[in-house]
């Protein structure tokens, strides 16, 4: 466990969280987690990041007068920890553009569709709602607009016939914990660039699978 040090803010569950701590403990993988902070004392991922021995903080955003001194405050504790990427997970908050602004590049954020679809709260009520056929996950920069900024990775998911919001949220979930750690290794390992806010990825992994929901019958094809 050594590399990019990762600063991850979380608010609840902490699920993507524990998917970070897994993928660090996996041995070649280039980042290591110096520091989990919760803005609510009882996020239960707080749990499972004390239990892996990673150091915690909760930063209580209702002690601050305003969202500037809880910025601060979290600012000031991801730079004592020496973060260099700071990992939003399920964090609740939304953060002031000159927090966004001092942490840019070195900041980013797994949404629950694919962005610029879907933005803001309810995401897969919104998605059902829309009828999509396919939806998914974002990991992506951020910026100071909600769920705007260039584009790290993305998974597709189906939506399936009787979805309702928990039932396409859990199988977005599971898109989630996959892709997040690998976009976290992609910038671990210096292969993203950024140019005139869009991503590049050296070395491809892998051509580009074409998916289609509901798939062709074979005697369509
Ligand atoms: C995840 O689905 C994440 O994408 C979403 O909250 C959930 C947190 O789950 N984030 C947002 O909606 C941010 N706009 P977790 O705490 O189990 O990782």
């Amino acid at each position: 466990m050594a590399g990019l040090r990762l600063g991850i803010l979380i608010s609840g569950r902490g699920s993507n969280l524990r998917a970070l701590i897994d993928s660090c403990n996996a041995p070649g993988y280039p980042a290591e987690i110096a520091l989990v902070i919760a803005n609510r004392s009882g996020a239960e991922g707080l749990k499972y990041a004390a239990a892996a021995g990673i150091p915690t903080q909760v930063i209580d955003h209702t002690a601050f007068p305003d969202r500037a001194g809880f910025d601060n405050a979290l600012d000031r504790a991801l730079r004592q920890a020496r973060v260099q990427l700071v990992c939003l997970a399920g964090f609740m908050r939304l953060l002031t553009p000159g927090f966004v602004e001092a942490w840019r590049d070195a900041l980013v954020n797994i949404h629950p569709s694919l962005l610029p679809s879907f933005r803001g709260l309810h995401s897969h009520r919104q998605a059902l709602a829309a009828g999509v056929r396919i939806t998914g996950c974002t990991v992506h920069y951020v910026r100071a607009e909600t769920d705007t900024g260039p584009i790290v990775a993305q998974a597709a998911v189906p939506v399936l016939a009787g979805d309702d919001e928990d039932s396409l949220a859990l199988r977005v979930l599971g898109a989630e914990h996959r892709c997040y750690p690998e976009a976290v290794r992609l910038i671990a390992q210096g292969r993203v660039r950024l140019e005139r806010e869009r991503v590049f990825i050296d070395e491809p992994a892998s051509p580009a699978a074409i998916l289609i929901n509901p798939p062709p019958t074979p005697a369509d094809l």
